[in-house]
């Protein structure tokens, strides 16, 4: 018998993290995004809910959380309609995954609702049709974090092969969001901007980078990782779209983060710090400074490594 009712807690997540672009995901503690599924008798039902919550289309076809369902719903020949109530926690269009939650917690909701089994590659696969909503296209970074939680490296796309690290307990997150409207197509617009060529030593600057921060999750070395939060390719193309980029980084390096970058699309920036020797809400507030000196007021905040997506409330 399926469940009445399932609720799935799913983190935030950025993207990238500097030289890992498509490849590289961490989930963060917090926000979250909190989904309700409830089981009705026909059709999908979005409601929504929280921050940024009115700027989500409720049509399922157009909604990263409907079309997930959608899609579940026919390949495991469901005969059930579904309620989706999402209380949003991840602000929308600002580079922290806010897609990759919605999408997760309802792909997790579902498995758990029906029990399907589904292993985590194919909660991924499923998670990923919600981005195309988003960002035109299946890029699996978030939702693959959002799933799994701590670090993903994403080895292969076609198939998917995802690995998943645990992060050292002394790694430490510190976000800028700006409060800026972003258009509904900001991530394509943001990937529009990056070159299609890159020159090789470049590629060879960016490889050091990625693999060292790779290695850096592998042995739990905080400084490697932080030190390796940084791109050569992607970020200086992005960098024209983030008001203050420059004040930003600065600010944020000045006050003893490790590394800094945009996080995913952005706008949002987000900072590795090592917290046993700095202060990541001090790291923020510095970031934050850097989008105010561009005339954005900014949400600014420490965080630290998450868990992934997971049900916290059934009911049968
Ligand atoms: N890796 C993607 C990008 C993340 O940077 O375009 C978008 O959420």
């Amino acid at each position: 018998m399926p469940l009445e009712q399932v609720t799935v807690k799913a983190p935030a997540t950025s993207a990238n993290l500097g030289p890992g672009f498509d490849i590289f995901g961490i989930a963060l503690e917090q926000p979250n995004d909190t989904v309700t599924l409830t089981a009705i008798k026909q059709g999908i039902k979005i409601q929504n809910r929280g921050i940024g919550a009115k700027t989500i289309s409720l049509t399922p076809e157009k909604n990263t959380a409907g079309l997930v369902a959608k899609k579940m719903l026919k390949d495991f020949k469901i005969n059930s309609g579904l309620q989706i109530h999402i209380e949003k926690g991840v602000f929308p269009g600002k580079g922290l995954g806010s897609s990759a939650a919605s999408a997760s917690a309802v792909a997790v909701g579902i498995n758990a609702m029906f029990s399907l089994n589904l292993n985590i590659k194919q909660l991924i696969e499923y998670a990923a049709k919600g981005e195309v909503a988003a960002a035109g296209s299946e890029h699996a970074d978030n939702v693959s974090a959002a799933i799994c939680g701590n670090f993903v490296l994403i080895r292969s796309y076609d198939p998917l092969e995802i690995i998943n690290l645990e992060c050292p307990k002394d790694l430490e997150l510190a976000v800028a969001m700006p409060k800026m409207i972003t258009p509904p197509n900001k991530t394509e617009k943001a990937r529009a901007v990056i070159p299609k060529l890159v020159p090789l030593e470049k590629h060879v600057h960016n490889l050091g980078k990625a693999s060292a921060m790779a290695a850096g999750f592998a042995m739990g070395d905080v400084d490697v990782i932080g030190r390796s939060m940084v791109d050569d390719i992607v970020e200086p193309a992005r960098s024209i779209l983030i008001p203050g980029y420059s004040v930003i980084r600065e600010n944020a390096l000045n006050v003893g983060a490790l590394g800094v970058t945009i996080s995913g699309a952005g706008p949002t920036m987000i900072a590795f710090v090592n917290g046993k020797t700095c202060d990541a809400a001090k790291v923020a507030v510095a970031m934050g400074e850097g989008f105010r000196s561009a005339g954005y007021d900014v949400d600014a905040f420490a965080t630290r490594p998450g868990r992934g997506a997971c049900v916290v409330e059934e009911m049968e």
